[in-house]
């Protein structure tokens, strides 16, 4: 059977080091991997809840725990580790350079000790800060507006190096925000939306609400990041839902989906909000990636999580 570009099964089972793998986005790479019969090793500060899964618990800034995570057995690394919050790299710009920087440059030096093949890095488009209402593309300047998209922008340049001095394959996807199952722990806007169904309370929304915005699908968003390691080559490649909607639809998607009145607080936007994100994954496409889930539906999938049970109980946490 020849095996098109989207396939995600290698010829020969590859070992492969999930970085963050007990994250929102891990966790969904690790069962894609698992499924197209890869061997995995998961490295996060968090335990990995399958404890029949290769892992390593531990800070990855910790020189030791990265030693423990980057072995001559591992052939490719899909590096999702990182500090994620916005406004937290607001509040503490130096730890998240720390995380972001560092800690990727430390795991890369190790991917080239021990000729690792692969390294794929989870970034965002936040790279590109504020372009107004333009599309992006993967060929716009970088110029981040916020500590998270400079570290995410830094670490890029940091694979692109290696590339170059070291012919590792360094594929970079440029994430739009990522939602779905799985997200209970976070702090991003489907999660308030669902948090607010949930508790009969409501959200706040930045400015006018009229600011554009691309979802993913986490699944979606796990499928490129494997398909980024196994075959991508080198440089940027942007993922998303491939619709932009502005935050006003998507708080109405998300009363609709729950059947709750999810009440809305107009409040001063904040620093470093992008004006808008509508991008063009036409890069994506020409090497095998496709959206495949709606937001109608992601939305179903993430309030699944939240949902009070019919005893009248709370929401579980998904990661657990
Ligand atoms: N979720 C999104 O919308 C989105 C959008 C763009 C890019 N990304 C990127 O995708 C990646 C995964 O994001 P996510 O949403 O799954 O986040 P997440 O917070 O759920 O997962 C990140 C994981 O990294 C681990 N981690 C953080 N610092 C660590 C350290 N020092 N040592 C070891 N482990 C550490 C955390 O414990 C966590 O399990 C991140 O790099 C993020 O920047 C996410």
């Amino acid at each position: 059977m020849s095996r098109g570009p989207a396939d995600v099964h290698a010829p020969a089972a590859l070992q492969v080091l999930i970085t963050g793998g007990s994250g929102f986005i891990g966790r969904h790479v690790v069962a894609l991997l698992k499924a197209a019969g890869h061997h995995v090793r998961v490295a996060d500060l968090d335990g990995f809840p399958d404890k029949s899964v290769d892992s390593v618990t531990g800070d990855l800034c910790d020189r030791h725990v990265r030693e423990d995570a980057v072995t001559s057995d591992i052939d490719a690394v899909v590096h999702l580790a990182a500090a994620t919050s916005v406004l937290g790299s607001i509040e503490r710009p130096t730890h998240v350079h720390r995380t972001n920087v560092e800690m990727t440059a430390g795991l890369l030096e190790l991917a080239r000790e021990h000729d690792v093949s692969a390294f794929a890095l989870a970034s965002t488009n936040a790279v590109v800060g504020d372009i107004g209402q333009r599309t992006i593309t993967e060929d716009l300047p970088l110029a981040p507006l916020t500590p998270y998209g400079g570290t995410k922008a830094a670490a890029e340049m940091l694979l692109y190096g290696y590339a170059g001095a070291f012919g590792l394959r360094t594929p970079v996807v440029r994430l739009t925000n990522v939602y779905g199952p799985g997200m209970a722990h976070k702090d991003s806007f489907v999660p308030r939306l669902m948090r607010a169904a949930a508790c009969g309370g409501g959200v706040q929304i930045y400015g006018d609400g009229e600011q554009r915005r691309d979802l993913v699908h986490v699944g979606d968003a796990a499928r490129a990041m494997v398909l980024a390691v196994l075959s991508w080559p080198t440089g940027p490649v942007i993922i998303g839902g491939s619709r932009s909607y502005t935050v006003n639809e998507i708080a109405q998607v998300a009363r609709d989906t729950t059947g709750r009145a999810i009440a809305a607080e107009r409040v001063a936007p904040k620093p470093g909000e992008m004006p808008a994100v509508v991008v063009d994954i036409a890069r994506a496409r020409s090497r095998g990636f496709q959206p495949s889930v709606s937001l109608v539906d992601g939305m179903r999938s993430a309030w699944a999580d939240f949902a009070p049970s019919p005893d009248g109980h709370g929401s579980v946490d998904a990661r657990d």
